[in-house]
């Protein structure tokens, strides 16, 4: 069992496969970056498995891969089949925009995927267009449907924007209970690569709209996830993922792996330490000692409050390659 110092179990991991995206959303990576990692940095499929390896055997039971997009790393149903056959029975996830669903989620599922959380912040496909700066909303529902038809589990992670797609949450929400899948409301976080020009909404006010078409029920939050559950009359289940708050810091169960093999302990925290010379070298005794000095030192609680946001209090690392 992975236990870190402050006595939290760990057993979720992150890996992000790439940085590289193919939108250009206002809350993450409104620019193309100045630099990409060079292709020669990313770790290969081999080179990730054999820490995802360490992981496995020392606890880890739920992993999670993210990006940037992940569906555009190339052949990535044969890195989640290696994952898939070294031990079935992990809960295995991907976090995705959605393009790519429509010719991509059959291999998915056929690899072993079982689960998609996929972004979907609006309903207009010029509102789609405005957040992501490209005609995305179109692929984005087929690739929905697609995952849906081939039997994926789907939840929805929506980031509502003040003035841009705030009327649009109850919209969005309906579209998902149509469909019996979850919709997570998520507050913007404060990064140094978003749009100036945006503005979150908090949570409340996210729940104030809620409120204008149904009578909610605070349910809690649901083991170690950030969310907080809610339902509505009808029984329906929605979560809010507030990041601003420390309450799921103290049951926080993950670290996140990036493209090039840093091991990062908390999304709200800069400091990371590499596992890319050990598992380059083949070294599996040296990943096993880097996870160990990560969890060591993961922090108590990520960095920063809204209340009182210094600039140094906002990460410099980017979400494009943590991977959210
Ligand atoms: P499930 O396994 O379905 O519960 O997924 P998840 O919520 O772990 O995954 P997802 O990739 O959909 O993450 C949703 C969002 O939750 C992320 O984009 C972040 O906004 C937020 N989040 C996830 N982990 C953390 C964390 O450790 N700290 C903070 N502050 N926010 C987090
Ligand atoms: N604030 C909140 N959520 C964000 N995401 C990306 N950048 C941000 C941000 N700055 C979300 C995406 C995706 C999830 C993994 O993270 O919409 O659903
Ligand atoms: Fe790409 Fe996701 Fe970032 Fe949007 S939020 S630019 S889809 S990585």
């Amino acid at each position: 069992m992975l236990i870190d110092g402050h006595g939290r179990v760990v057993n979720y991991l992150r890996v992000s496969v790439t940085e590289r995206c193919n939108f250009r959303c206002q809350y993450c990576m409104p620019e193309k970056p100045f630099s990409w990692v060079p292709k020669e940095n990313l770790l290969s499929f081999e080179e990730l498995f054999l820490f995802i390896k360490v992981a496995i055997d020392e606890g880890v039971n739920k992993i999670r891969i993210t990006g940037g997009e992940p569906l555009l790393r190339e052949d990535l149903d044969s890195f989640i089949k290696i994952i898939h056959d070294y031990k079935p029975d992990i809960d295995l996830a991907l976090t995705t925009n959605g393009y790519l669903l429509p010719e991509t989620a059959q291999r998915l599922k056929d690899a072993g995927l079982k689960r998609l959380n996929i972004s979907l912040d609006t309903l207009k496909p010029e509102t789609a267009h405005k957040i992501a700066q490209k005609d995305v909303l179109n692929k984005v529902l087929k690739g929905i449907d697609k995952a849906l038809e081939v039997g994926l589990g789907v939840k929805i992670n929506m980031v509502p924007l003040k003035g841009i797609n705030d009327i649009e949450i109850l919209d969005v929400m309906h579209y998902c209970m149509d469909r019996n899948i979850k919709i997570r409301f998520i507050e913007y976080m404060e990064n140094r690569h978003a749009s100036d020009a945006i503005k979150g909404m908090h949570g409340k006010e996210i729940l104030e709209k809620v409120k204008e078409g149904h009578t909610i029920k605070a349910l809690g939050r649901e083991g170690a996830s950030p969310s907080f559950n809610y339902k509505i009359e009808n029984g329906y289940e929605f979560g809010l993922i507030d990041p601003h708050k420390h309450d799921f810091c103290e049951s926080c169960n993950r670290i996140r792996l990036t493209a090039e093999g840093n091991l990062i302990p908390c999304l709200y925290f800069d400091e990371a330490l590499s596992i890319a010379k050990a598992v380059k070298e083949g070294d599996i005794k040296g990943a096993s000692e880097v996870l160990a000095t990560v969890l060591r030192d993961k922090p108590k609680e990520n960095r920063w409050s809204m209340d009182n946001l210094d600039e140094e209090d906002i990460s410099a690392r980017a979400f494009y390659e943590t991977g959210g």
